[in-house]
């Protein structure tokens, strides 16, 4: 069957279905990085900072959850033209096997290691649709990882959360127990991706895993260009608290103030998405060094903050009143989760720099200039 050469987006034109295909003319001196989920929220953030560090970058992105228009504003933040061959674009699933197969097969050179963060992450769908979500999680990073050893690519950086914790007790370390109160399927692909992963790299010895366990992505760059944009109405907290600053939503539902908790509501560990970014950096320069086994780490802050200090904080970015009604707990709902970051600040050299303040700001900034995120309503 006829493939469609890689291809790289455009600029030209306002619309983003202005693309140029051409074939793939990475350049030779740049190691190049698979990113697979890249056109997302976490992903943009971080092909940005590759391509700021001198990375080119091969994207594998289905759009099922991301926007093209996310990878053009990432090529005129990193001051490169619409049509650099620094940055290459596949649209394709990572459970279309033979698709995966022609990215592997156009690369000009095998890949230095793949960011993996492709996947479906919404909660409460992973309890309807659990096939779903296992059959495209799993069987995605199967297909992923069997196409990296044929091809010889054997660094692996995996999107994992701190959802694996389960209902261990915070503040969390690398070494707290894993897997035990994990409440939703969505949360259980992390885990047994996380062994799976773990098992590949006991069974090859040339093969190197780093495990991210993300605590909670916020923030946008500080340009206000790229940012989260979630489909629907959103399950997390600052993406809903954003909207209702914008005038999207009426209100902010409060899902219980009866925690054991300084002010009764949940306390999480939030993290700004460029911080988030720079850790994959630091991720893959790890495995430049040590490049075989597994290897853990929490990204977090270490610090908690309630549902009312973030609300606050909105409140004090965006100028906007943020109206909320407490209701009950949300099943499944931990009173506490935050981070002990110590290990990525020791081993990968890697903490988080930007504080609340600026998560709510470089939020709203995005928010604000964006009001229905990268769809122009
Ligand atoms: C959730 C998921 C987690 C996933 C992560 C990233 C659950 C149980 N956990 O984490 O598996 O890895 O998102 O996608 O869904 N809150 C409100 N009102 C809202 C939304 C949230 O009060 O409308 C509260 C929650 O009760 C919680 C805090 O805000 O205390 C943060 O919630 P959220 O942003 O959904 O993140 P997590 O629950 O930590």
């Amino acid at each position: 069957t006829h493939l469609e050469p890689p291809f790289i987006i455009s600029l030209r034109g306002s619309s983003c279905s202005s693309i140029s295909y051409h074939h793939n003319m990475s350049s030779l001196t740049n190691p190049n990085v698979l990113v697979t989920g890249g056109a997302g929220y976490i992903g943009s953030h971080t092909v940005l900072k590759l391509l700021e560090n001198g990375y080119d970058v091969t994207i594998i992105d289905n759009l099922c959850n991301s926007s093209e228009t996310s990878m053009e504003r990432v090529l005129k933040l990193a001051g490169l033209p619409s049509d650099s061959s620094r940055l290459t674009f596949h649209n394709v699933d990572i459970c279309d096997r033979n698709g995966m197969e022609e990215v592997f097969k156009a690369a000009t050179a095998p890949f230095k290691a793949c960011i993996h963060f492709a996947g479906l992450k919404a909660v409460g769908e992973s309890v309807k649709l659990p096939l779903k979500y296992y059959h495209n999680n799993l069987t995605g990073t199967f297909f992923l990882v069997e196409l990296m050893q044929q091809y010889g690519c054997k660094k692996i950086v995996f999107s994992s959360s701190a959802t694996v914790y389960g209902t261990a007790a915070s503040p969390l370390t690398e070494s707290s127990q894993v897997g035990v109160g994990v409440t939703n399927p969505y949360g259980r692909t992390k885990y047994f991706l996380e062994e799976i992963l773990r098992d590949t790299t006991a069974s090859d010895p040339d093969f190197g895993v780093i495990l991210l366990r993300y605590f909670n992505p916020v923030g946008a760059h500080e340009s206000g260009t790229i940012g989260e944009d979630p489909q629907g109405i959103p399950n997390n907290l600052m993406p809903y608290v954003q909207q209702v600053a914008v005038g999207r939503r009426d209100k902010l539902t409060v899902h219980g103030d009866d925690y054991d908790t300084p002010d009764g509501t949940g306390v999480r560990d939030y993290i700004h998405v460029v911080d988030l970014a720079a850790g994959h950096l630091a991720a893959l320069r790890k495995l430049d060094i040590v490049s075989t086994g597994c290897n853990v780490y929490n990204l977090g802050t270490g610090n908690g903050y309630s549902v009312l200090d973030m609300v606050k904080a909105m409140r004090t970015a965006s100028g906007s009143e943020i109206p909320y009604v407490v209701g009950p707990r949300r099943e499944g709902d931990l009173g506490s989760c935050y981070a002990n970051p110590k290990k990525a600040r020791e081993e990968l050299g890697w903490e988080a720099e930007l504080g609340i303040e600026r998560m709510c700001a470089d939020a709203w900034r995005w928010q604000s200039n964006n009001p229905t995120g990268y769809k122009t309503e």
